[in-house]
């Protein structure tokens, strides 16, 4: 069984895509995919999302398959590749690049030829182009390398060490936002007023600049105020929702150190770091809200 990573961006989502510099850390889940002969192959299940696709499908499922299956030369293996994904899609976790990178893994370990990390996110990317339109690659690279790091564009993801275990709070809005929807927004108002938007993008960059020193230090209330100016950044930048607002505010009312959206926004998910992760998902679920914590540092 082959796997990888789901990921949150800690700071630096939409800013990325224009060459700013992004925090990204992978979740203890992803995507699983596993590869048998299929004399009728190659064809791509996904039994959660209800799809069986080969690569002439027009689907966009279909497309990216036959992507990854032209990136690796293998658009004549007999297989059937079997994928699982195990956080949801659309919910700003990178779920379509865990499926891609994981199903590239598996065509990889199908044709004998297992695919290093540069190959599996760079796999990966081209299943995230089929998808998403214009992906700054951050979300390949770290389904394929795991960790915790900063990306920039074309580059390769750079581990960052912790100053110490940060807690992290993942609520679920419970509405879904489209990543490609919203990168194109952002890319509509860029081409507007560019001056104005460059400059929310500048300030998001600085963050991240300053976030990273946040988390080397291990100083969580510094970190925790750069997720909240983040979050404002992003919400002048129309990605924030009203669902959004309210799990950032009930989290900063639980005694959150700051929350923020995390992915695409336009529904989705949000984080929060607290010294506490775990009160922040009660405080939600008191609510209706479904979320989840995990631990930085310790995967
Ligand atoms: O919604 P997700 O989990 O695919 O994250 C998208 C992150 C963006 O910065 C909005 C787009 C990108 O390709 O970097």
């Amino acid at each position: 069984m082959e796997q990888a990573f789901g990921k949150v961006i800690l700071l630096g989502e939409h800013a990325v895509v224009y060459g700013r510099p992004a925090i990204a850390a992978a979740l203890p889940r992803g995507a699983t995919a596993r590869a048998e002969a299929e004399p009728a192959g190659p064809l791509l299940a996904v039994p959660a999302w209800g799809a069986l696709v080969g690569p002439a499908d027009s689907s966009d499922l279909g497309r990216a398959f036959s992507a990854v299956l032209g990136w690796l030369g293998a658009g004549e293996a007999r297989c059937r590749v079997v994928a699982q994904p195990s956080i949801p899609a659309g919910g700003g976790l990178g779920c379509s690049a865990a499926v891609g990178v994981a199903v590239a893994r598996a065509l990889g370990a199908f044709l004998g030829r297992p695919l290093d990390v540069g190959e599996a996110s760079a796999a990966g990317l081209a299943w995230e182009r089929v998808i998403h339109g214009n992906p700054s690659g951050i979300d390949n690279a770290v389904a394929a390398g795991g960790g915790v790091g900063v990306y920039r564009r074309g580059q390769p993801l750079r581990q960052i060490s912790l100053g110490l275990t940060v807690g992290l709070a993942i609520g679920d809005t419970g509405t879904r936002g489209s990543t490609r929807a919203m990168v194109e927004s952002v890319a509509r108002q860029r081409e507007r007023r560019p001056e104005a938007v460059e400059k929310l993008l500048d300030a998001i960059g600085a963050l991240v600049e300053s976030g990273v020193a946040a988390l080397e230090r291990g100083h969580l209330r510094v970190l925790g105020q750069h997720l909240d100016l983040n979050q404002a950044l992003l919400a002048s930048l129309l990605v924030s929702t009203a669902e959004i607002e309210e799990l950032c505010a009930i989290a900063r009312g639980a005694g959150a150190f700051g929350a923020k959206l995390t992915g695409g926004g336009g529904g989705g998910s949000v984080i929060a770091v607290a010294e506490r992760p775990n009160e922040i998902v009660q405080a939600w679920s008191s609510q209706g809200y479904a979320g989840f914590a995990v631990e930085l540092g310790c995967q």
